[in-house]
């Protein structure tokens, strides 16, 4: 059938404000929120004996790769490594038997991922796909798919198989937290009905909409952007980047909020708008704590938090974001939201051709 744009000027636009309903349809096939309770497909290995882990993926769903990383290690208790497929094919990395590889992809044909299941393969690795095509190649030789209920994304820039993918995630850890004794049943249901609220917080995000369009105003004409987190928020930092270049072909660069004084904070001042990922987590005095020398050389921060007055901000940030409270755990499903529109309405003020940027191209199934 063909697909349409509906009301939307740009499927992007579009793929973006589905995102509630299609985080709550992904959620479902593994989640029941009336219970919480989590029931994945059967895996063919027993999940408490893992020796490790490693996530492979390109692009947006390697940065899914690293949300879950911080995920899987600190909830579940299990060793992970992360890797873009096209580094990690070449690697010739040594794997322990018995482990378990994981490969993310929206299409499932991405010729450098399905190349370094090939490799797991040989290593005796388990094989878990999380795909958004489930007659695709990645599927087909995976021994578990888990399909995300994202539908078909049709901007090249992906943004709800990427919220899809991490819902998938979240599920996957809590079931695998739990067969290895790393929560108990109250941290589970905890975790297990944070996330099934999420849908109708990314409802609540997107009324941000016109505010974050009015704030590409103040980045269209830039010529550089740094994005800021820490955890979960230093793949969403790195996410936000990549959106922006993607399709507002203005440099950008996502940092880890602690590594920023060893380089780009010779960057920063008047000129180098800083969207800082903040949630308030573990990390988040931290994070503010980057923010503040930040502003302190000039640069024009954009806080995006749960916390946004004065009291955690100062008076000199640029402009604040506010995002509902949540679980630390679920922030990143939501964080991704703001980011995306932020770099879509840039795109649109600077006149791209959102849904078709140059040189890019939806699935890459060459090397
Ligand atoms: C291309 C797309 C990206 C995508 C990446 C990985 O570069 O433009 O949006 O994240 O491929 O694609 P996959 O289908 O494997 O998730």
């Amino acid at each position: 059938a063909m697909i349409g744009k509906g009301n939307h000027r740009h499927f992007m636009l579009k793929e973006i404000f589905e995102q509630p309903a299609v985080i709550g349809d992904t959620l479902h096939s593994y989640l029941t929120p009336a219970t919480g309770e989590i029931v994945l497909p059967p895996m063919p290995f027993d999940v408490a004996a893992l020796p490790k882990i490693t996530i492979i993926a390109c692009g947006t769903s390697f940065y899914a790769a690293m949300v879950a990383k911080y995920w899987f290690e600190q909830v579940a208790r299990v060793s992970v490594e992360v890797d873009v497929a096209s580094e990690f094919r070449y690697r010739e990395a040594p794997m322990p038997e018995g482990g378990l590889g994981i490969f993310i992809s929206q299409s499932g044909e991405t010729a450098d991922t399905l190349a370094a299941l090939h490799y797991c393969r040989e290593q005796k690795q388990h094989i878990v796909a999380i795909v958004n095509v489930p007659e695709s190649s990645i599927a087909r030789e995976s021994d578990v798919v888990l399909q995300t209920l994202a539908g078909p994304e049709i901007g090249v820039a992906s943004t709800k198989a990427f919220t899809c993918q991490l819902a998938t995630l979240a599920c996957m850890v809590i079931s695998f937290a739990r067969a290895r004794g790393a929560i108990d049943e109250a941290e589970e249901d905890r975790l297990a009905f944070a996330l099934a609220h999420v849908p109708a917080m990314a409802a609540q995000v997107l009324n941000h909409d016109e505010a974050i369009r009015d704030l590409a105003h103040a980045i269209f004409e830039k010529r550089d952007v740094l994005y800021l987190g820490r955890g979960t928020g230093y793949p969403l930092a790195l996410e936000g980047a990549l959106k922006l270049k993607e399709i507002s072909y203005i440099h950008a660069e996502g940092y880890a909020s602690g590594e920023m004084k060893h380089g780009p904070i010779a960057l920063i001042d008047e000129e180098v708008p800083v969207i800082v990922i903040a949630p308030t987590d573990r990390w988040f005095d931290k994070t503010v704590s980057n923010m503040r020398e930040v502003m302190a050389r000039g640069g024009k921060v954009i806080f995006l938090s749960d916390v946004t007055g004065v009291d955690a901000v100062g008076e000199d940030a640029f402009a604040a974001i506010e995002l509902p409270s949540v679980d630390p755990f679920v922030a990143p499903l939501l964080y991704a939201i703001p980011v995306q529109l932020l770099a879509y309405h840039v795109a649109v003020l600077k006149g791209t051709d959102v849904d078709q940027p140059r040189n890019l191209a939806k699935s890459v199934t060459v090397e």
